[in-house]
């Protein structure tokens, strides 16, 4: 029997584990047809404890396409997590009656805990300001498929970059691959975490922070923007304050590279303005599309179908 595989952190695959499952995702897009079947009788639970347009549907979208099924709830307030049920119980009760759970929850580690309890695959979908591995594979599959290579850039994040679990992902993700230098582009307030840059030291790889975007954008060869995550705030006049800190726009653009693509996990905010969606150099609706092929082939692979 195959061991029972999660998705929690984007460093549960090693870095040949990820080029099978960008080659396979690469593979779905060619021939969606051909995959049309290979879940036919399997179900996807989707336990979403905090909104979400893009991961839920995304992942209802890839088993859908696949062949299979899906449930769940994407309000916990409808769910027995509104009477007080730990998630432990819930993946307990899961368990019994689909194959595979994506869960997102505002605490950090709760899907960690779950998977512990669990006897099916769960993918972490986003644990409060920790990590969203799938969006990670999305991040890796649409800057591979951009720039044919996943090693030896300059990439700017910017933001919030204490609050972005998909920076932080990423960040982790990217830091195992050659010749990756990171320009940390936040107000003070809303620096990367020590535990990032510790590990960052430690393992040599270059960064530099800074607070203002046009200083450094000539150097970019891509810019991750994100969105101030209003909901991880404290206090409602500091995300005021902060929320615009940053807007991309033509005249900032106008000073990057002529191949410096735009990458952004959404939802955006006002981030970056609606003027720039038109730039071939904006990358970040094509990336929401290698989402749906990266989830199509994590799915498959947790549940060992070739
Ligand atoms: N990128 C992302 O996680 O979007 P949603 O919150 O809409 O799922």
């Amino acid at each position: 029997m195959e061991k029972l595989r999660h998705m929690m952190n984007p460093l549960d695959f090693t870095v040949e584990e990820l080029e099978s499952l960008f080659d396979l995702a690469g593979e779905i897009e060619r021939d969606m047809e051909g995959y049309s079947h290979k879940c036919d009788g399997k179900i996807l639970a989707t336990c979403f404890y905090e909104p979400s347009t893009r991961t839920r549907l995304s992942f209802e979208t890839a088993m859908l396409r696949l062949g299979g099924k899906c449930m769940g709830f994407a309000d916990a307030s409808n769910s027995s997590a509104a009477k007080g049920e730990s998630v432990a119980d819930t993946i307990r009760v899961i368990s019994c009656f689909a194959d595979i759970c994506a869960m997102r929850h505002p605490k950090e580690g709760a899907p960690m805990v779950a998977a512990s309890r669990s006897s099916i695959p769960v993918i972490n979908a986003g644990d409060g300001g920790h990590q969203h591995p799938t969006q990670t594979l999305t991040d890796l599959l649409t800057i591979r498929s951009l720039y044919g290579k996943l090693s030896n850039f300059t990439i700017g994040l910017c933001g919030d970059l204490k609050f972005g679990r998909t920076v932080h992902s990423l960040i982790n993700a990217l830091s195992r691959y050659e010749g990756i230098r990171f320009i940390f582009i936040s107000p003070k307030e809303l620096r990367v975490p020590d535990y990032i840059t510790e590990m960052l030291r430690q393992k040599g790889i270059h960064y530099e922070e800074v607070i203002k975007l046009e200083e450094i954008m000539p150097q970019l060869d891509f810019l991750y923007m994100t969105r101030v995550q209003k909901e991880r705030f404290f206090n409602e006049e500091d995300y005021i304050r902060l929320r615009n800190f940053y807007i991309l726009d033509k005249e900032k653009m106008a000073l990057a590279k002529e191949k410096m693509f735009i990458l952004h996990p959404l939802p955006r905010v006002n981030e970056i303005s609606v003027e720039l969606d038109d730039d071939p150099r904006a990358a970040y609706f094509k990336q929401v599309q290698y989402g749906l092929y990266v989830r199509m082939a994590l799915i498959l692979t947790l549940l060992n179908i070739k």
